[in-house]
C-alpha cells in the first residue's frame, strides 16, 4: 500500500520533532510543509529533505499532493487550520491540545464527520510503549483498586521568550492548556471519566495561567493530583497509586520507564523505551487507522479528546482565565 503523504502545517519545534520522527515510519511519507513564509518553508524543506514547500497554508490545503496534514502551530491557529484541511478532503493529527475551547473542537470533530476525514488530536502519549505497558499492568491487577494518580509537567521559559504564544491569552497560552492538558489526560487513561468534584487553583500572569494544581475527586473516591506550570520547574514525574503499592513514573504521561512499589515489599523496574523519539508509534497508529478506513481513532477517541477540552474550558473557569475563543463560542 502507498505510504500515507502528510504535510506539514507549520515550521517550529514540534514540526522539527516531527520531521524527524516520521522517516522511521515505512507507512508515512513526508510528502510537503507549509510555512507562513516561503524563506522558511524552503529551509524546512531542504533540511528534511521534504519534496515541495508552500508558503502559505491555503496553498499547502488545495493541493493534491498531500493526502494528511500535521498541525504544528499555536492552539488559536489548530481550529483555523484543521478545518481548512478538512474541508479539502485531508486527514488532520492537530498538535495538542486540539482546540483551545470544547465548543471549537465540537465544530472540528463534526467537520471531520461531514467529509468522511479523519480527525485526531496528537496525544502521543497515549501510544508509546511505557503508557500501554502502565495500562496493561493496570488492568491485570498489578496495583490491586486504584486509589489515585498524581503528576507534574511544570517548565520554565526565559525571560527572553516573553512574547512566545504560550503567554498569550489570544493564542490559548497559559500552563493548562499547554501542558497541564497531559496531566488530564493522564488521569482519564487511569481513572476514568466519573469526577464527582473538581478544584483548581492557578497564579496568573499577564492573562494566562503560569502556575496550576488540579484536584479531581471520582466516585470510586480515587483522587488525581495534577500541576502545570510555565514559569516554575517542579520534578517531571508522576504515580500511579493502589491498593497493593504504587508506580512511579518518570516524564509521568509518557514513561520510558516504570518503578513498581509493590505492599510486599519488593521493587520492579520496567524499561519502556521509545522507539525513536515518541512520535513513531503515534503516526503509525494515525496511517494504520487510515489504511482501515475507521472514522475516528478508536484509542485517541473523540470522545477523550472532547472530555478533557471540556474539562479544561471548566478550570479556567473556577480561576477565571479567559480567552478571546470563550467570547466567540458563547456568542
Ligand atoms: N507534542 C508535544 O510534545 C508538543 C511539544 C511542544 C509543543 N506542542 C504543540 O505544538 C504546537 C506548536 O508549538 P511549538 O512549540 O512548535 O511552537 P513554535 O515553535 O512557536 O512553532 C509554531 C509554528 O507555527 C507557525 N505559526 C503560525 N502562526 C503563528 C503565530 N501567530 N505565532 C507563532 N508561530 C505561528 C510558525 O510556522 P511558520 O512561520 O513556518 O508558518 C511557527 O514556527 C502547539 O500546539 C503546542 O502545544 C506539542
Amino acid at each position: 500500500m502507498r505510504p500515507l503523504r502528510f504535510g506539514i502545517v507549520g515550521t517550529g519545534t514540534i514540526a522539527h520533532r516531527f520531521a524527524r520522527a516520521i522517516c522511521h515510519v515505512p507507512q508515512a511519507q513526508l510528502a510537503a510543509v507549509a510555512s507562513r513564509s516561503a524563506e522558511t518553508g524552503e529551509a524546512f524543506a531542504r533540511e528534511f529533505e521534504i519534496p515541495l514547500w508552500f508558503d502559505s497554508y491555503e496553498s499547502m490545503a488545495q493541493s493534491d499532493a498531500i493526502d494528511a496534514a500535521y498541525i504544528a502551530v499555536p492552539h488559536s491557529g489548530h481550529v483555523g487550520c484543521t478545518c481548512m484541511m478538512l474541508r479539502s478532503g485531508k486527514h488532520v493529527l492537530c498538535e495538542k491540545p486540539m482546540a483551545v475551547t470544547a465548543a471549537e473542537g465540537e465544530r472540528m470533530f463534526r467537520l471531520a464527520r461531514e467529509n468522511g476525514v479523519l480527525l485526531m488530536e496528537a496525544m502521543w502519549a497515549r501510544l508509546v510503549p511505557g503508557t500501554l505497558k502502565m495500562l496493561e499492568l493496570v488492568r491485570q491487577g498489578a496495583l490491586g483498586d486504584l486509589l489515585g494518580v498524581e503528576g507534574k509537567f511544570c517548565y520554565t521559559m526565559d525571560e527572553d521568550e516573553m512574547d512566545h504564544h504560550v503567554f498569550r491569552p489570544e493564542h490559548g497560552g497559559g500552563a493548562l492548556l499547554d501542558v497541564g492538558v497531559y496531566g488530564l489526560h493522564f488521569a482519564r487513561w487511569y481513572l476514568g471519566e466519573n469526577v464527582q468534584s473538581m478544584s483548581a487553583e492557578a497564579s496568573i500572569f499577564g492573562g494566562v495561567d503560569k502556575h496550576t494544581c488540579v484536584l479531581l475527586r471520582y466516585a470510586s473516591g480515587a483522587i488525581a493530583d495534577l500541576s502545570s506550570a510555565i514559569l516554575l520547574r517542579k520534578p517531571n514525574e508522576g504515580y500511579v497509586y493502589g491498593s497493593r503499592g504504587y508506580a512511579y513514573l518518570p516524564r509521568f504521561y509518557a514513561p520510558q520507564r516504570i518503578v513498581l512499589h509493590l505492599s510486599d515489599g519488593t521493587q520492579q523496574t520496567i524499561e519502556t523505551p521509545y522507539a525513536g523519539n515518541g512520535f513513531e508509534e503515534q503516526i503509525a497508529h494515525f496511517c494504520a487507522c487510515v489504511a482501515e478506513g475507521l472514522p475516528a481513532s478508536p484509542v485517541v477517541t473523540p470522545e477523550s479528546t472532547m472530555y478533557v477540552l471540556r474539562q479544561m474550558d471548566a478550570i479556567r473557569r473556577q480561576f477565571g482565565v479567559r480567552y478571546p475563543q470563550d467570547a466567540l463560542s458563547e456568542g
